[in-house]
């Protein structure tokens, strides 16, 4: 089996108290619309979500109206196009699997909304995947429009390689070296993930502020009334 585990990287968000980079997740964003988008979908992900994430209000309407929807029907029964709003999905680079995969020579690019959580590993895996592309060891055949991933289950995958460096320019003008863009993409699929993520280890900490305490007083007063038998 050649399948590499990944090892561990220390995410900023990771510990028990540590919120998301929100700079990370709109820089994250960016490369996803910029290079991702064009053969993954991010289907359970609204423009609504963006607000006060990593977007003003305004800012993810002026995202969302960049899309064409198709609507309807209308008054007279009629389907019709209309630019995106707050409450639209972001769309789908295919209309459905038997497209998507006749564009990527049979391998279908999954939707990664919740590519964190469903692989083995999550972000680990993920930046491994995106930086670990390199020559097949000898005596392994690639299949037609297939690379080696020593990362990837079974080492060859239907992706090419999506990541190089300087392949966008951020907007915030942070270098985009190929292992910067493979962690702020991956920040923003574990914010896609997780949206709940820092209101839970905010509420975590508050419960601890009320825990701890009540704890210890439990212990005191369990000590105070049983002291007269002692
Ligand atoms: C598979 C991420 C760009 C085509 C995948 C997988 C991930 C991923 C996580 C699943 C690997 C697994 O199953 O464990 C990304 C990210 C991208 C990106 C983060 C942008 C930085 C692209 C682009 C294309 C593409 C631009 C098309 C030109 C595919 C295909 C598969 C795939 C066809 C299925 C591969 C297989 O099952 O053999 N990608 N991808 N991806 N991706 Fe991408």
């Amino acid at each position: 089996d050649l399948t590499l585990h990944p090892p561990k990287l220390p995410w900023s968000h990771k510990g028990p108290i540590d919120s998301f980079d929100h700079a990370s997740i709109r820089r994250g964003y960016q490369v996803y619309k910029q290079v991702c988008a064009a053969c993954h979908s991010l289907k359970y992900i609204p423009y609504r979500h963006f607000v006060d994430v990593f977007m003003t209000e305004d800012e993810a309407k002026e995202e969302a109206a960049e899309i064409i929807v198709r609507d309807g029907p209308n008054d007279i029964g009629e389907m019709f196009d209309r630019p995106g709003k707050l409450t639209d999905y972001l769309p789908m680079p295919f209309p459905n699997s038997a497209a998507a995969a006749y564009a990527n020579n049979g391998a279908v690019p999954p939707d990664l909304s919740l590519m964190v959580l469903a692989r083995h590993g999550g972000e680990d895996y993920l930046y491994h995947l995106l930086n670990g592309y390199c020559d097949p060891p000898e005596g392994v055949e690639l299949g037609e429009g297939q690379h080696f991933n020593p990362y990837f289950p079974g080492g060859a995958i239907g992706m090419a390689p999506p990541l190089y460096t300087d392949i966008i320019e951020y907007e915030d003008g942070t270098p985009a070296t190929q292992s910067q863009l493979a962690k702020d993409v991956i920040t923003f699929l574990s914010w896609t993930a997780m949206p709940e993520h820092d209101e839970r280890k905010k509420f975590g900490m508050k419960a601890m502020l009320v825990l701890i305490p009540f704890t210890a007083l439990c212990y005191y007063k369990k000590r105070q009334y049983w002291s007269l038998l002692k």
